[in-house]
Formats: structure tokens, C-alpha cells, sequence
């Protein structure tokens, strides 16, 4: 396997977090020096949170977000944006609430579009990511089955934008968040492998022991539809930003 998914090990999930920050920040400020956006693939869940407060740091010591563009990589099918489990509060409330990021620079997918209009919406969506220039670094986090977005085991590699079914540990994990297992939604609107394999840099972020088994075998493992993030070793510029307990089961040196 190339040797380019090393992952990179933090003390802690605020050195991981803020260290991806930094390097965000580094970016948007060198294209607004070249008046130019910056385009960020954007995950939800409990993963990123650090992420998005220490954005939000910096732009209250300063840094404007008014070139940015922003892709989030998937939301709940059946959902209005109103609906507290909805990707789209998610993002306001951690994020898009606390920069000055133009709202016409924000895309989410839309959870309530019709059955008979999702092949369009998902092709729409994919239009959008090329016609803003292509994602500059996409953000991920990781499922405890292995899912990168809602590409959940199975998923094949060259699929873009488009509906899917949740697997049973999804909804298991965010049963609690929903009050029952019987109130998640089954299907979602998600970014595919080859969108985010497509994004120019792809990080990918894990904390805590209970990733720290998902995350060696997704290392270790060769690439397989049985373990969506096994597809981030085909990528040229990918990393998992790790803490301690999340690399505690990597085999030293
Ligand atoms: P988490 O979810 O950040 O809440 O652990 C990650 C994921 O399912 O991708």
C-alpha cells in the first residue's frame, strides 16, 4: 500500500484539532492574500467539535472566513433543517453561527427533497463542488464500522453524490442523539468515495479508545469496500489525525 496514510499521533484531541485549525486558517489566509476561496469539505458528529471552536477562535483573533466555501459531506434524508438532529443546526451551531462565512457559500444537502428529485439534487451537488474549484481538504471522521461520510461497509469506490440506506451500527451510535433507534432516519443524502477521494488534501480525524480498534484496521488493513476508510490509502495527500487513546492499538514502530 502506499506509504502515504501515515497517521499523524497528538497528546490530546485539542492538539489534533487545533493543529488542523492552524493549518485551515494557514490556507485561508494565504488565498485571501491571492484573492482567491478556499473550498472545505466538511464533517458532523462529535469528532469535529474542537475543530469547528478553534476556528471560531480564530476568527474572533481575526481571520475572516469571507473566501471560504464550504461542502458538507452528508444530512439525514427525511429531516427539515429545523429538526434538532439536523446536520444543518449542527453546522450553525458549531460553526457557521460564530464566522463570517457568506451563507451563499454554504452547502449542506437538503434533507427534504422529494424521492423522484434526488438523482438531480445529487448531480446538482457535485456540479457545485467543480464549479467552486474542487475541495481543497476535506475533513472526516470515522464510524465505528469503518464509514467515511454515510459510505457505510460495502460502498463501492467510484460513486459520487447520492441517497443510501444507514447500516445498523449508524443507527445504533446515533440512537441516543435521536431518543430511540426507532426515530433515526434510515436514509441519508451523502457525499461518495470518489467525491471525497477527489478533494485535494483528505484528514481524517479519530479520538478516544472506542476508535482505537477501527482506526488500526483501517491502517492496517488492504484496501476493501468491507472498510470505506481502507479507500483514503488510494489517495495521495490523506492523513488520520489521531489522539493517544485513538492510536492505542496501532503496533509501535
Ligand atoms: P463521531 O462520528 O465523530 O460522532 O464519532 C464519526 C462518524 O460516524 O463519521
Amino acid at each position: 500500500m502506499p506509504a502515504t496514510l501515515t497517521p499523524q499521533v497528538f497528546p490530546s484531541a485539542e492538539d489534533a484539532s487545533a493543529a488542523l485549525a492552524n493549518e485551515i486558517g494557514n490556507l485561508v489566509r494565504i488565498r485571501a492574500s491571492e484573492n482567491r476561496s478556499v473550498v472545505l469539505g466538511l464533517a458532523t458528529g462529535s469528532t469535529p467539535i474542537r475543530l469547528y471552536s478553534e476556528l471560531a477562535q480564530l476568527h474572533r483573533m481575526g481571520l475572516s472566513f469571507a473566501n471560504v466555501i464550504t461542502f458538507n459531506l452528508d444530512e439525514y434524508l427525511g429531516l427539515e433543517r429545523s429538526h434538532a438532529e439536523s446536520y444543518w443546526q449542527f453546522m450553525h451551531f458549531r460553526l457557521f453561527d460564530h464566522i463570517d462565512i457568506p451563507p451563499e457559500n454554504i452547502h449542506i444537502p437538503d434533507g427534504t427533497i422529494a424521492d423522484e428529485d434526488l438523482a438531480p439534487y445529487c448531480a446538482g451537488y457535485e456540479t457545485a463542488i467543480c464549479e467552486a474549484g474542487g475541495i481543497d481538504l476535506q475533513v472526516l471522521g470515522i464510524g465505528h464500522n469503518g464509514h467515511i461520510g454515510f459510505n457505510e461497509p460495502g460502498s463501492p469506490p467510484d460513486v459520487t453524490t447520492h441517497v443510501t440506506s444507514l447500516n445498523e451500527i449508524t443507527i445504533r451510535d446515533a440512537a441516543r442523539a435521536f431518543g430511540g433507534a426507532e426515530f433515526v432516519p434510515t436514509r441519508a443524502i451523502t457525499m461518495g468515495v470518489r467525491t471525497i477521494l477527489d478533494a485535494r488534501r483528505v484528514v481524517l480525524m479519530a479520538f478516544g479508545t472506542s476508535k482505537a480498534q477501527i482506526v488500526s484496521e483501517a491502517l492496517t488493513s488492504e484496501v476493501t469496500a468491507d472498510l470505506p476508510a481502507t479507500y483514503l490509502h488510494n489517495h495521495q495527500d490523506a492523513t488520520f489525525y489521531l489522539d493517544a487513546e485513538a492510536a492505542s492499538m496501532l503496533s509501535q514502530g
